[in-house]
């Protein structure tokens, strides 16, 4: 195992996961990224969708779980395992990164985000927001437990309009904010 193990695996209740790529209108055109992506709920999740899923988690107990979940579920021609940290992870083929993780480690990846992701990329995160980033959308839900879960929704270029960009995919976000607003958690 290389790199530092920065968070437990502490799951995303499976309803909040679908309130959140419902919020992010998950579409078989999307290439979604889990960031410690535990036991692949999310990824599994969003290849059921029709997305292509990339789930970057660095135990390797935890590896062999999605890889075997993704088997049994039939979906491992759209589930791609990295066993890596996710600081060693280029994210630039990425339309949906989704964390759940501590707001100090989203901290540190924040120029990461800005530096490697496109225009137009939607982040999801749960519970902990992007530090000086403007979410376009935040969701509260309760969880199976009766505890109050919140996502959030950001979109690279306008969540974080002070950042300079050297890629950019051709976006126009009031159409991206229109299908999100049109969606089904939107
Ligand atoms: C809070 S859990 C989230 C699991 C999953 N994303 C979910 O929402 O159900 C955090 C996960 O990050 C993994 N992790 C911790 N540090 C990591 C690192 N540096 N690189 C990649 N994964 C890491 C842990 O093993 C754990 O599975």
């Amino acid at each position: 195992m290389s790199g530092l193990v920065e968070a437990p695996f502490i799951p995303s209740p499976i309803e909040v996961v679908e309130k959140a790529l419902d919020l992010a209108c998950i579409t078989s055109g999307d290439v979604l990224y889990d960031l410690g992506a535990g036991d692949g709920r999310v990824v599994l999740e969003a290849a059921r969708r029709g997305a292509y899923s990339v789930a970057v988690e660095i135990d390797p107990y935890l590896v062999e779980v999605i890889r075997e979940k993704a088997m049994e579920a039939g979906l491992s021609s759209r589930v791609c395992v990295v066993e890596a940290s996710y600081y060693d992870v280029y994210l630039g083929y990425a339309t949906v990164v989704y964390a759940y993780l501590y707001r100090y480690i989203l901290e540190k990846l924040r120029s990461k985000f800005e530096k490697e992701l496109l225009v137009g990329t939607r982040v999801l995160t749960l519970d902990f927001p992007v530090t000086n980033w403007i979410p376009v959308r935040v969701k509260r839900v309760v969880d199976n437990k009766g505890i109050v879960r919140t996502i959030y929704l950001y979109i690279i270029g306008y969540s974080n309009p002070g950042s300079l960009y050297r890629r950019t995919r051709i976006y126009d976000y009031r159409r991206l904010l229109g299908r999100i607003g049109s969606c089904r958690g939107g």
